[in-house]
């Protein structure tokens, strides 16, 4: 082994620990929901005071549920009096037929899920609220119109380059998509949006949707930390689901020793040469020293 190679054994091995770390930081998100909750009011107390439809949305282009408000005075007077109908386009035409929900507990109060077995695309849906038999809201979607993926997962990063004065470096994010999508037989195509900011910033930084599950991030500063985060959507869909969590990005601080192999300049080299140089130097005054005390 050549001195070259036991220097960038060293600077290897000390720098990647710090180089591929990731943790989200479930303090700030934690605070992130926190005034989420006080900012929107909860949806339960409309002054309207009549149930309706909050949310339709197919995780998945595989199943459904549509959200309504409790009225105010329903739950205190009338438990159970709400109900959802729906009835879907046949082939031909509109089964006039109204059928009641399938499930109203698997997504949670004031809820109807539709599994897969009740889920068909391409065919329009109308549901409805009835409250004591009137009905108080109504609407009709497609299923692939009301598609929100659930968040991506698995978020992680690694360094591609720094930039030769050390101030810049570049990293690549990669991410799986929803454990719940079939991106892999095509059953539903995702594109993503990832946003990054500095963890001092309030504003994110957007990027251009992708296709990809991993895209580069140019330029950032390596005195800083980031936070990123990614969301998709269906493709050709407008609404995003969900944020994935944040991964916090620390930027490895570069000494000069601390190389990676494809660090584009070896400092290291002119440092060592520079010290010998010095060295020379000072042993060349000693020694003419030396001679001058002898003659
Ligand atoms: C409350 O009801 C009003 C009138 O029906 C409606 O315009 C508004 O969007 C509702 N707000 C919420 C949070 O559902
Ligand atoms: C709620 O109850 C109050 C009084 O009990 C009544 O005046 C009001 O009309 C009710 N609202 C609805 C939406 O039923
Ligand atoms: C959907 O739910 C019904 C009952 O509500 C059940 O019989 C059926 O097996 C379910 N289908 C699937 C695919 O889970
Ligand atoms: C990110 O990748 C590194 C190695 O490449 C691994 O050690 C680490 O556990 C990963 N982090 C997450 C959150 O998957
Ligand atoms: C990383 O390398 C590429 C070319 O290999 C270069 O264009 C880019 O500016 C470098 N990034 C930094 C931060 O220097
Ligand atoms: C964020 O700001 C605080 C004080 O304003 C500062 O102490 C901290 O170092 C900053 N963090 C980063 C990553 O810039």
């Amino acid at each position: 082994m050549d001195l070259w190679q036991v220097l960038l054994t060293l600077a290897v091995a000390g720098s990647s620990n710090a180089v591929s770390g990731s943790e989200a930081t479930p303090a700030i998100l934690g605070r992130a929901s926190q005034s989420l909750q006080r900012v929107n009011p909860d949806p339960g107390t409309n002054s309207s005071g009549k149930p309706q439809f909050t949310k339709c949305r197919s995780p998945e282009l595989e199943t459904f549920s549509c959200h309504w408000t409790d009225g105010v005075n329903h739950s205190l007077k009338n438990p159970g009096s709400i109900q959802l109908f729906y009835t879907r386009r046949s082939t031909q035409e509109w089964t006039q037929e109204w059928k009641e929900c399938p499930d109203y507990v698997s997504a949670g109060e004031n809820s109807c899920y539709f599994n897969s077995s009740y889920t068909s695309i391409w065919i329009p849906y109308c549901i409805k609220l009835t409250s004591n038999g009137g009905t108080v809201d109504q609407k009709c979607f497609s299923v692939e119109e009301i598609v929100q993926p659930d968040p991506p997962i698995s978020l992680n990063w690694t360094l591609l380059n720094v930039s030769l004065t050390g101030i810049y470096a570049d990293i690549q994010v990669r991410w799986e998509p929803p454990p719940n999508a079939d991106v892999q037989k095509g059953w539903i195509v995702l594109e993503y949006e990832l946003q990054y900011k500095e963890v001092n910033e309030s504003q994110w930084k957007m990027m251009d949707p992708v296709r990809s599950t991993s895209v580069p991030v140019y330029s950032l500063r390596i005195d800083k930390e980031y936070e990123v985060r990614v969301r998709s959507r269906q493709r050709n869909s407008e609404k995003y689901g969900e944020f994935s969590e944040a991964l916090y990005v620390a930027l490895p601080q570069m000494s000069p020793f601390a190389c990676e192999e494809d660090f584009p300049f070896p400092w290291f080299l002119i440092i060592i040469f520079g010290i010998f140089g010095l060295t020379m130097i000072l042993f060349l005054f000693i020694f003419s020293k030396q001679q001058r005390k002898e003659n």
